[in-house]
């Protein structure tokens, strides 16, 4: 058996074992919002093998996946905090993890008095496939060959397009709680595009994850204990963010950072992070005459489609940037400038966005605008008195 199978099995017996029996050594302590715990059951509760809480930065009304949903706790949180209008996906490939879960989720919905989570079976590295379908499937057509091996290739394929565990494009938020770095090297950058493709635009991810302060040597990725202990795995605290930057994503910030490691193995820090990623920024770039002033406190800042702006001047950007600074995580650092006449977008012009140039204010009235007016009564916060 080759490595890469032999630490993903590794993994599905450790979890298997730990939703039967509590687990000590599989997390880090995390402090929940007691409020959501009050509806989840004890059991729950107790294989808690988190390391953060994502579900802290869901709203109302989204549409949720939690990868390595476990026995379902940030799930069942995260099913309060959206509501009846909001949605609850947990994927998990355990079907122990599974068995639990979803053994809980009537008692959580009668107590709540809806049911809007549910648990599948899928690994994160490949959000289409549907294994309790390939499960049914291969009952009728086991693989006893090379060529039912193949068959059964071909019929994962074909599971993928036609019922997938997630459609692309499909989710607001995806969240997880100390998991990505239990899969494999090989499976990571797939893991990450993965994400991206099931948010819809305009969607985020919001992971909390294990992260180490320098590369983790081959001799420990090699110990399968440590792998599914959540160390082997983990990524650099600044490979975690590349690894969104290379997906596509963009806006991507540390929301929150543990000071003190919640391990050192052979002086090699491992600490809990949670990040936030945003999708949005591919398409079209049009011209709409519109500007945008960084408001600071840094001199200069460079955003992820490789747009750097100096504080306090004004810069022309395209309709989409514009439109993606105008909501989080940027709106707060820009002031906003608008034509005095409005570029319909049906007329607007290809913008080259290669560039960043700064956009006169004549650009914005128009070269012709000649206008003198009297002082303003409404130009300071307030309104009402004078200005100067
Ligand atoms: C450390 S536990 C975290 C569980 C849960 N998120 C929590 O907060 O308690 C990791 C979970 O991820 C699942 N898991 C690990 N690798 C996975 C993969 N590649 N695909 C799907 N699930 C995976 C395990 O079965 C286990 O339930």
């Amino acid at each position: 058996m080759i490595k890469a199978q032999r630490t993903e099995t590794m993994v599905r017996q450790r979890y298997a074992a730990g939703a039967k029996e509590r687990a000590d050594r599989l997390c880090c302590p995390v402090e929940y919002e007691s409020k959501y715990l009050k509806v989840i059951p004890q059991e729950v509760i107790e294989r808690d093998y988190g390391c953060g809480d994502p579900s802290r930065y869901l709203r109302e009304g989204e549409v949720v996946v939690d990868l390595g949903s476990g026995t379902g706790k940030i799930c069942f949180i995260a099913a309060q905090i959206v509501g009846p209008k909001g949605k609850v996906v947990g994927v998990d490939m355990t079907d122990e993890m599974l068995e639990v879960a979803r053994r809980n989720a009537p008692i959580v919905a009668e107590r709540l008095g809806y049911a809007n989570v549910e648990f599948r079976k899928g690994r994160i590295q490949d959000l289409a496939l549907d294994l309790e379908l390939l499960d049914r499937q291969l009952k009728t057509h086991p693989i006893t060959d090379a060529a039912s091996f193949l068959a059964a290739d071909e019929l994962a394929e074909e599971l993928r397009i036609k019922y997938p565990l997630v459609p692309n494009d499909s989710i607001d938020v995806v969240v997880s709680n100390c998991v990505l770095n239990l899969v494999e090297p090989k499976s990571k950058r797939q893991l990450f595009e993965e994400i991206f493709h099931v948010l819809r635009k305009g969607g985020r991810a919001v992971v909390c994850d294990i992260v180490s302060d320098e590369e983790v040597p081959e001799q420990l990725q090699n110990d399968p204990e440590l792998w599914s202990g959540c160390i082997s795995g983990a990524l650099t605290e600044d490979g975690f963010l590349a690894a969104f930057e290379n997906a596509g994503f963009y806006g991507i910030q540390i929301l929150k950072r543990a000071t003190q490691p919640w391990r050192t193995v052979h002086g090699i820090e491992f600490r809990s992070v949670t990040i936030e990623a945003f999708k949005g920024k591919q398409g079209e770039c049009f011209e709409r005459n519109q500007a945008v002033i960084y408001r600071g406190p840094f001199k200069q800042v460079l955003d992820d489609d490789n747009h750097r702006m100096e504080r306090g001047k004004r810069y022309a950007v395209c309709d989409k940037t514009y439109n993606l600074y105008s909501k989080a995580p940027y709106a707060e650092h820009f002031e906003f400038v608008d034509p005095l006449v409005d570029v319909a977008l049906t007329e607007a012009v290809p913008f080259d966005c290669s560039r960043t140039p700064l956009r006169h204010p004549k650009e914005t009235k128009g070269q012709d605008y000649n206008v003198t007016t009297k002082a303003n009564n409404k130009c300071c916060d307030g309104g009402g008195g004078s200005c100067c």
